[in-house]
């Protein structure tokens, strides 16, 4: 099992599968703590959250994890700081290590930044999202997802549909499920947001998948189906967005012409991919995904800070 003890995440392949089971672990026993009192465990330990990028389910869960294993949080708010007067990234994140968090969680919208200054900062960095690169512990939540729901992950066929272009929970999942044995996802998206060439490369020999460009053109059962949204943040021609935004919705149609309906996820926010209607069904998981956050990302920080 990898030593989490003051150490950054970075990568999803900052883990291994002992790690992993170990924090899923710890997170079923923090569930049933957590869910009656808030632990003390953390009382001397600060968190600094550094979202340069918006966020609701990450930064919230991380913060609520903190306050509910008994530690303390600062939130650091661009709109209203000295980012506003031209600060740069760099001299923001050692201002704010100066004042000696435990653990800073930042979100940036450049890929490897947190990689980038890491030699910097002397607080742990949790990247709670680079860019187009890398979100991993979303992976982390997702799998944990997965291993909660169909009690394994090894044997998982799972289909992952969306923008794979600019998403970075795609890569980072994908990374996570090189741990587990007999993984095979299929990449589900039209031609120009498929999974990028830099993506294939590093999970290549090491997990089996296939890329399709249509839900119904796979033709084995899935386990699950992870769906994410069209990034539109990262287009630069907004024509190519409008072009594109039609061109999957996972609705009860799409969901009926399946064999068999695996259960659905996805790492939100969703906007017109996945409808309403899909939530009244038993394997709509994604809103248990989110609140898995929570509890997963809270064994994360007890690893880190030792606690
Ligand atoms: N899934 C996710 O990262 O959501 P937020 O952008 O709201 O944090």
């Amino acid at each position: 099992m990898k030593e989490l003890r003051g150490k950054d995440i970075l990568s999803s392949f900052d883990f291994d599968r002992e790690t992993l089971e170990h924090l899923f672990e710890e997170a079923e026993t923090l569930r049933k703590k957590l869910s009656t009192t808030h632990l003390k465990i953390a009382d001397s330990k600060t968190m600094a959250t550094v979202f340069l990028e918006p966020s609701t389910r990450t930064k919230m869960s991380f913060q609520m994890a903190m306050l509910k294993l008994g530690g303390s949080v600062i939130d650091f708010q661009p709109e209203s700081s000295s980012f506003q007067k031209g600060e740069s990234d760099l001299d923001t994140m050692k201002i704010i290590d100066g004042y000696s968090p435990d653990i800073i969680v930042l979100r940036q919208s450049k890929p490897f930044f947190p990689h980038s200054i890491k030699e910097e900062i002397a607080a742990p960095i949790i990247n709670g999202g680079d860019g187009t690169n890398e979100h991993p512990t979303q992976a982390l939540l997702d799998v944990y997802t997965i291993w909660r729901e169909l009690k394994r992950v090894d044997g998982l066929r799972l289909g992952i549909m969306g923008d794979l272009k600019y998403g970075r929970t795609a890569p980072s999942l994908s990374y996570m499920l090189t741990f587990f044995k007999d993984v095979k996802i299929y990449y589900i998206a039209p031609k120009e947001l498929g999974l990028r060439e830099e993506v294939k490369e590093k999970i290549r020999n090491k997990i089996s998948f296939v890329e399709v460009e249509r839900l119904e053109d796979i033709e084995e059962e899935l386990d699950a189906l992870y769906v994410t949204r069209l990034q539109k943040e990262r287009f630069k021609d907004p024509s190519e967005y409008e072009r594109l935004k039609s061109s999957y919705v996972v609705n009860l149609e799409a969901l009926n012409k399946l064999k068999r309906i695996p259960i659905i996820m996805h790492p939100l926010p969703r906007v017109w991919e996945l409808p309403q209607e899909v939530d009244s069904l038993p394997q709509a998981k994604y809103f248990e995904q989110a609140k898995n956050g929570m509890y997963v990302r809270a064994a994360l920080i007890k690893e880190i800070l030792g606690i």
